[in-house]
């Protein structure tokens, strides 16, 4: 039977502006960096996606090599969307990247015009999609002359394979640059995909008030840190959690899951527990307190993981002291 989406789906998300574009984002978007490879059950990816999108997420972000192995979480997306989503392509933004190893050889990893235009086909055949909505340039490259890189996602930009470009964990001065080079090709740069979560702040350093003044968007990822900011690790390493599964390619391990950050966890946790909510939820809502950012970037496990971070839209306020004793947990 045909997929048919909750009628009500737009009622109890939040949409923000993405910095000072015209496009809106759902304050918390969906990322398939894991679990939705051919390593796991499609049906749950299918499952986890419906409610997704029946719980006003209409942003769903990929990138070319995840899964495990590479490219199936792509391949995996574009079975259910041609199944499920096709009807619903004009409600949804989907997002790339190419800019971690990919293919052998010198073509196919970094930031070389070849690897970026290369990379978005192939992906756009596994997806089978005619265009993403948002294409970014996955980590900055040592090597490649930046304006070749940003000359890149123009280029993808004027040929209608994608409507915006995004650039992925550049340093604040990196961003800058990057900024700078996009708006002179007419192609301005929608958003900044930056590692933040409770336990790595970096972004606080610079790259939030560049954003600002730049007008560009941001979209945290792993704002759970993989899920060690929940309560599943609190009585050690459950079967079927991400650090028990060895996931590879960058997936939380048993060793980062120290007694010092528990330790940690435990008193958060009863601050989460004074604000009625869990520790998700409160881990997420910290990060959307800020008005600067647009989206965080959640990825899940199971349908249920979804109902249960979105529930931190319930509760975005922070009291001075609520803040103030966080901080003095995380130093
Ligand atoms: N640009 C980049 O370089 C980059 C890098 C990494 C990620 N990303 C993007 O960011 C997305 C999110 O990253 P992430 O998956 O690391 O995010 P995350 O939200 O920090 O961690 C997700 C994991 O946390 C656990 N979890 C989620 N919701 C939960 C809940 N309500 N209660 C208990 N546990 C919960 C699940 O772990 P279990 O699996 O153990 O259940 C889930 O797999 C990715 O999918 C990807 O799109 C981008």
């Amino acid at each position: 039977m045909n997929y048919l989406a909750n009628a009500q789906r737009y009622q109890g998300m939040e949409y923000r502006r993405c910095g000072s574009s015209g496009l809106k984002l759902p304050a918390v978007s969906l990322g398939l960096w894991h679990n939705f490879g051919h390593i796991d059950v499609l049906e749950n990816a299918r499952n986890i996606l419906k409610l997704a999108f029946d719980s006003g997420i209409t942003h769903f972000d990929l990138a070319n090599n995840y899964g495990p192995p590479p490219g199936s979480a792509e391949e995996n997306f574009g079975k259910i969307f041609k199944d499920d989503f096709k009807s619903y392509r004009d409600e949804l933004i989907i997002s790339t990247k190419a800019g971690w190893p990919m293919w052998d050889g010198p073509y196919g990893d970094w930031g070389s015009k070849k690897y970026l235009v290369s990379s978005l086909d192939q992906s756009l055949k596994r997806m089978g999609l005619d265009y993403v909505d948002i294409f970014y340039h996955h980590r900055p490259d040592p090597e490649t002359p930046l304006e070749e890189t940003m000359m890149a996602l123009d280029l993808i930009v004027r040929q209608g394979k994608a409507l915006y470009v995004g650039i992925s964990s550049y340093t604040a001065g990196q961003s800058e640059k990057a900024f700078e080079i996009l708006n002179k090709l007419g192609t301005p740069c929608l958003i900044h995909q930056p590692k933040y979560s409770m336990f790595d702040r970096w972004v606080e350093d610079g790259l939030l008030d560049v954003l600002e003044k730049d007008g560009v968007g941001c979209i945290p990822f792993s704002p759970l840190a993989q899920g060690l900011l929940t309560n599943k690790y609190l009585n050690g390493i459950p079967e079927g959690s991400r650090a028990a599964a060895h996931r590879g390619n960058g997936a939380i391990e048993e060793d980062q899951i120290t007694e010092d950050k528990i330790e940690k966890v435990k008193q958060l946790n009863a601050i989460a527990s004074n604000r009625e909510q869990n520790l998700a939820q409160m881990a997420l809502s910290w990060i959307l307190k800020d008005r600067r950012i647009t989206s965080v970037l959640i990825g899940v496990s199971k349908p249920e993981q979804v109902t249960d971070s979105i529930g931190c839209l319930n509760n975005l306020e922070f009291s001075d002291d609520e803040l103030t004793r966080i901080n003095q947990i995380l130093k």
